[in-house]
Formats: C-alpha cells, structure tokens, sequence
C-alpha cells in the first residue's frame, strides 16, 4: 500500500481527491491525519509555484510522497481574476454568496461570448527521494448570470462548463470529478507517479 500525504487542511479536498484517485492500493492522508502541520505563505505567483511551496513544506517534514494542489478560478473578462487569488478575493472569510455577486455585477453587460472563463489547477508531487512533478489542467466555461445549484463549493455555482446547459454546482460531485480541472490533474498526477513506480 502506498502512502501519500496530501498538504491540506480541507477534509472536502481530501475527500474529493480520494474519490478522484479511486485505487485501494493507496493510502491517502491528510496533513493532519499524518500528525503533520505547516502554515505556509503561498506567495507564488502562479498556481504551479503555490502548489510546490505547499508540497516542499510538507516533504521537508516528513520526506513521503507529498501532494499538493492549488487551484481557482480565471475570468477573461476580469484580466483573469480572481486567478491565484480565488480564495483570498473580496476577503478569506468573506461569503461565497457576496464574491459571486460581485463578479456577477463586474460582468453586467458583458454579452455570453464574453463570459469565457476556467477553473485552474496545479498539482505538485514531491517524492521521497526529493524529485519534483507538477502538471496543470483546466476545466472551460463561462460565468453565468445567477448563482445555480448546491452540491459543489466556491464559485461553482456561477460556472457553467463549457457543453452543459448547468452550471458546476448543479453536477453530482462524480460527474463534476469526470472534467473539472482537480480531477484531470490529479488523474494525470497519478497516472506519472505509477510509471515512476514501474520504472524505478
Ligand atoms: P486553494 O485551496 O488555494 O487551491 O484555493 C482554491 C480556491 O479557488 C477555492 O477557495 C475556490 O474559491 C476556488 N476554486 C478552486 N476549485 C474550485 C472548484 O472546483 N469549484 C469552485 N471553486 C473552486
């Protein structure tokens, strides 16, 4: 069984990266799961250089397998924000209710071919030995005009991905895993790290 520790506190990233990374012959663990602790500052400037401070500090502990993501939201429209500032827009503590209106407000007037838009995710990997892996997917859309659906987090309810006629919250969780950014970088993260397995 293989150990991977991932460097989050969110127990709904976990979970959703356990339902993502399917494999009874992996173990994963959350920081804390692991009796590990980091507060790190993500002061990157892109989600790929996020991912790997969070995934260093955590394998400077423990030297495992470590995995780390960092991920949010881009809007073409708003030069790409909020981007690598997802979490932190508007305020950390401030209500998604109050940061979707407020990108639904900056986008009044702005026609549907304008509202183009993605969600973003790095995943970095450090491995035991040190060695670093870090890929990115996207998930396109455009941001809608009202806030639909409850079953996703964030600013899923104000994106509709490209080809649905619903938005990101209004997908059952395995069916938004199926094309959302996290889940296509963390598949593809696997996918590497189990031919780093065979080879070495
Ligand atoms: P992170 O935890 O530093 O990766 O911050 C990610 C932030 O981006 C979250 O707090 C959300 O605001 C946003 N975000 C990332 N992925 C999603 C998603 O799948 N749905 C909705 N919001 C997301």
């Amino acid at each position: 069984m293989k150990r991977i520790i991932v460097a989050t506190g969110n127990m709904g990233k976990i979970r959703e990266i356990k339902s993502i990374m399917n494999d009874d012959d992996i173990e994963i663990l959350s920081m804390k799961e692991a009796g590990l602790e980091t507060d790190v500052e993500e002061n990157g400037t892109t989600f790929e250089e996020n991912a790997l401070l969070k995934a260093r500090a955590i394998h400077e502990k423990c030297k495992e397998l470590v995995l780390a993501d960092d991920s949010g939201l881009e809007v073409d429209a708003l030069n790409k924000e909020p981007g690598i500032y997802s979490a932190r827009y508007l305020g950390e503590d401030t209500p998604y209710s109050i940061k979707n209106a407020a990108i639904i407000e900056r986008l009044d007037g702005v026609p549907k071919e304008e509202r183009t838009g993605r969600f973003v995710c790095a995943v970095a990997a450090v491995l035991p030995d040190g060695k670093e892996i870090v890929v990115r997917e996207t998930m396109e859309g455009y941001i809608g005009y009202e806030e639909r659906g409850t079953n996703g987090f964030g600013y899923d309810p104000i994106f509709r991905p490209e080809g649905y006629e619903v938005s990101s919250g209004e997908l059952p969780m395995e069916e938004k895993n199926q094309i959302s950014h996290r889940g296509k970088a963390f598949r593809k993260m696997w996918e590497i790290l189990s031919k780093e397995e065979n080879n070495g």
